[in-house]
């Protein structure tokens, strides 16, 4: 059996979780929008088209922030097209998917599906085929009240309030070749800034992110952040990182290890922050928002065989990745990561919501269902709020192809804000030996263990379908007698997520 401390000491606070890292990313891309979350002849679609039943599932992640509407989608949408009657909306190609956008869905109604959903709508904007000229139309259609062009313009398609969109993405993954209107470091830095200023003389409390490298594994990468942020420092708040993971060669050790290259990923991405920070004499920091993860790899191959043989088709099936329960240890691995960056990573967006490499899958004119990964998710979005502890974490350890020095556990620790309880969220990375863990907890002496849920499975593989939606849940398990003590062990089954809930005892 494999062995871990995990030590948590409750004044050794790392920094209070910001709540929008429990973002997610709706894009108009395959049957996300489109038969995903609107479907308005389903038989549980309200008013609007929107489907209740999914809604119900996304209310349940308590989502706090979405991205729309992309993604590569946005770096050829014309916004405009998405607003107004309905029925005088044009259809155009979207050379990013290669598919037909009808305009259906626009601003207006995705904002109203936000409100519903709970969570507050993040705007990525167009600068790849635009600038800065559309950027400040969509603004002043967006957040300003009235009296001028498109305000007015907004009030005459029946929305009378401004939306007040805080947070706005400057463009999308703008160092990748396959970007409509791709950019050097530059060319994107200089319009990043320009377009951001302009932005902020009109909305001076909105909140700005600049496009970081599309992944780490960039040729550009740590150049490409370093030279957008000489350019746009003074103007944005945040840099954005993006990271998929493939198991593609089956190889579950180096699979879960992966995040390791992720807790590095984002390093790197501060030390960068600092730099320009220190170069410019400057007074503020740069925050990260990881506003593409997830596990992505099941569905490849497939949507680049469809765009390129069956072109132009309206929401099609793309990227509809069936997710493991080993996907599901990933997403755990990096939550937790997530959460042991909160002094610096401000915002995140699981990619993406609905169908598209999504927790939740739906059948047009059928049922929905949570995949694997939603139950991770779930679970620290319901008891990851409040102050990330800093913990200190000995575990035994095993090397992997891209990796050495794989601790088995990986873990984090979040004390609520309301209820002072402590959730520790740990993944045992050993696939065939329980994993024995040591609790040592400081300033929580008289705590107790008040539940403990965990997801396992018989088969790595596994994957929830609609024959067969239960096949990996949470389960709740015994608590052990000794759960009172100060200092406790407990036994995490092999390959396993685990979250141990503990309250102040009466
Ligand atoms: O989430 C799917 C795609 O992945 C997004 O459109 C793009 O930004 C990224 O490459």
């Amino acid at each position: 059996m494999s062995k871990a401390r995990l030590v948590l000491e409750k004044d050794y606070r790392l920094a209070a979780v910001d709540h929008r890292i429990f973002g997610s990313f709706v894009e108009h891309l395959g049957r996300s929008v489109y038969n995903g979350i609107f479907e308005p002849n389903h038989i549980a679609a309200d008013e609007n088209g929107f489907r209740r039943d999914v809604l119900e599932l996304v209310r349940a992640l308590k989502i706090s922030l979405i991205r729309y509407p992309g993604g590569n989608f946005v770096s050829g949408y014309r916004w405009e097209d998405g607003v107004g009657k309905i029925e005088d909306r044009p259809s155009r190609l979207d050379l990013a998917w290669r598919t037909l956008e009808t305009n259906r869905i626009g601003v207006n109604e995705f904002s109203e599906w936000c409100k519903q959903a709970g969570a507050e709508l993040m705007m990525a904007i167009n600068l790849g085929t635009r600038g800065i000229e559309d950027a400040l139309n969509l603004l002043e259609y967006c957040n300003h009240p009235s009296d001028t062009y498109y305000s007015d313009l907004r009030i005459s398609h029946g929305v009378k309030e401004p939306h007040n969109i805080k947070f706005w993405c400057l463009g999308n993954e703008m160092d990748g070749p396959w970007q409509t209107g791709h950019k050097t470091a530059r060319e994107y830095g200089r319009l990043a800034a320009e377009t951001g200023r302009a932005m902020k003389a009109m909305c001076p409390d909105i909140e700005l992110t600049a496009c970081g490298s599309s992944n780490a594994d960039m040729p550009t990468f740590a150049d490409w952040e370093a030279e957008v942020l000489n350019e746009s420092y003074d103007i944005v708040d945040y840099i954005s990182l993006h990271q998929y993971f493939s198991n593609a060669e089956g190889d579950t050790g180096n699979f879960l290890a992966c995040t390791l290259g992720t807790d590095q990923f984002i390093k790197s991405v501060i030390a960068v922050c600092d730099f320009i920070k220190a170069k410019k004499r400057g007074k503020k920091d740069i925050y990260l928002s990881f506003d593409e993860w997830n596990v992505w790899y099941h569905s490849s191959g497939r949507a680049e065989e469809a765009m390129r043989t069956n072109p132009w088709k309206i929401s099609p099936s793309l990227l509809e990745d069936i997710y493991t329960f080993e996907d599901a240890l990933v997403t755990g691995c990096m939550l937790i990561t997530l959460l042991k960056h909160t002094d610096r990573l401000k915002m995140a967006c699981l990619a993406q919501l609905v169908n598209v490499i999504a927790p939740i899958i739906t059948q047009p004119g059928g049922g929905v269902l949570c995949q694997t990964i939603y139950y991770p998710f779930l679970h620290v979005s319901a008891y990851g709020r409040g102050v990330s502890l800093l913990p200190l974490i000995t575990s035994d350890k095993y090397d992997s192809k891209d990796f050495t020095d794989v601790p088995y556990l990986e873990a984090a620790g979040v004390v609520s804000d309301e209820t002072g309880q402590l959730t520790i969220f740990a993944v045992n990375r050993d696939v065939h030996e329980p994993l024995h863990l040591e609790c040592a907890l400081r300033g929580f002496e008289n705590y107790k263990l008040i539940e403990h849920i965990a997801l396992e499975s018989e088969c790595l593989r596994a994957t929830n379908t609609f024959e067969n939606p239960n096949r990996v849940i949470p389960i709740k398990k015994p608590i052990p007698a000794h759960a009172a003590e100060k200092s406790f062990v407990i036994e995490l089954s092999p390959a396993s997520w685990n979250v141990l809930r503990f309250a102040e005892a009466e």
